[in-house]
């Protein structure tokens, strides 16, 4: 179980040796800088900031099509965004959902602001849809906060509306909030659904630029909520914060304005990887997966063998890496992330064949 104050997930995402090919990455491979077009001496290094950068709010706002009343600007990604949500959310002692398997840090920031964290789970089996009858047992009259990723965090797997309106309705019979971390859901490009606060204030949503677009270098992060809440936690905010880097806020509203261009270099990368994803499970028995052909990550189940052991002796031997499931409780899954180049991804797929291969004979 997660110890509090520290994420292992996140401790080894970042400390791990770089691998030659890396399929561990959950979001699209960075985008180099001289992809994005603007003119150095049109940027300003300081700026009027206070409580977000209003052409960033615009842009963030036209983006999600919220008001721009809704949108709190986070410099610290979906990272911060979910601190903040959850902080201004939660009290000491308050009960919070949190879908099993999730994104570790959402554990790990519940728990360091003293949550009581019971969880509500999305199995495999079940192709990793919400269980709403076990969500609904783990509802108490102390129950402030359902906690879910959409597309999930490991799987990919979208929460279909129907199942985020019951959700919703359920947070509201408690008057407890709904927090959607909809991070994965940008890489939906103009596919993506509307963001989950537009069925209802019971809902708090987060997210950031960082893994549909290879954009993670600018930090830009975002909370849409009710106006009430968006004003609550913009104050919280004073707390970490005097205010936010405004050369990285400039460079994102430039970004935004080119989304579809940097969002055709997504597409492209994560259809040639995906196709040869499918090529792959074609000819595997002994990879189990719930079929999903949207996101950036897979969480197939391998059966039968020791994971950690295997993911040790494909990068020690094949040089390839993917996520051990034991890092999402899931022990005898592996995430493998779309996200590289083609034909790196195209190798560490090979290799990860190979490794199995040699496993079993
Ligand atoms: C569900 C989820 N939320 C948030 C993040 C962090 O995103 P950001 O880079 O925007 O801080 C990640 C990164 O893996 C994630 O998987």
């Amino acid at each position: 179980m997660n110890p509090g104050k520290q994420s292992a997930f996140m401790h080894w995402a970042k400390s791990r040796p770089p691998v030659k090919y890396d399929l561990a990455l959950s979001g699209i491979l960075n985008l180099p800088i001289t992809d994005l077009e603007f003119d150095a001496r049109q940027l300003e290094l300081h700026g009027p900031n206070a409580y977000g950068y209003r052409p960033l709010v615009e842009a963030l706002a036209t983006h999600r099509r919220v008001a721009p009343e809704n949108v709190v600007t986070v410099s610290g990604g979906t990272s911060m965004a979910n601190h903040l949500a959850m902080a201004a959310l939660i009290e000491h002692g308050d009960d919070v959902l949190i879908e099993q398997p999730t994104y570790d840090p959402l554990l790990s920031v519940a728990q360091y602001l003293s949550a009581n964290v019971n969880r509500f789970p999305r199995r495999f089996e079940d192709g990793f849809k919400i269980d709403l009858g076990a969500l609904e047992k783990q509802i108490s009259n102390r129950t402030r906060l359902i906690v879910l990723t959409n597309l999930h965090n490991p799987s990919s797997v979208l929460v279909d509306e129907e199942s985020l309106r019951r959700i919703g309705d359920l947070a509201h019979n408690i008057g407890a909030r709904v927090l959607v971390d909809e991070v994965y859901l940008e890489a939906l490009f103009e596919h993506a659904p509307p963001p989950a606060i537009s069925l209802g204030p019971e809902f708090v949503v987060t997210s950031s630029l960082t893994k549909g677009y290879g954009l993670s270098g600018l930090r830009c992060g975002w909370i849409l909520a009710d106006a009430k809440l968006a004003e609550k936690i913009r104050r919280l905010d004073d707390i970490f914060g005097a205010s936010a880097a405004i050369l990285l806020e400039q460079l994102s509203v430039r970004a935004i304005a080119q989304l579809p261009k940097i969002s055709a270099r997504a597409k492209l990368i994560l259809d040639t990887n995906r196709r040869r994803l499918a090529d792959f499970l074609r000819t595997r028995t002994d990879v189990e997966a719930v079929p999903n052909n949207i996101g950036t990550t897979f969480f197939p189940r391998l059966p039968n063998i020791d994971v950690d052991k295997f993911c040790e002796f494909l990068i020690a031997k094949y040089e390839t890496s993917v996520v051990p499931g034991r890092f999402f409780e899931s022990p005898q899954h592996v995430r493998i992330g779309l996200c590289c180049e083609p034909d790196k991804f195209a190798e560490g797929i090979s290799r990860l064949s190979s490794a199995l291969d040699e496993l079993e004979r």
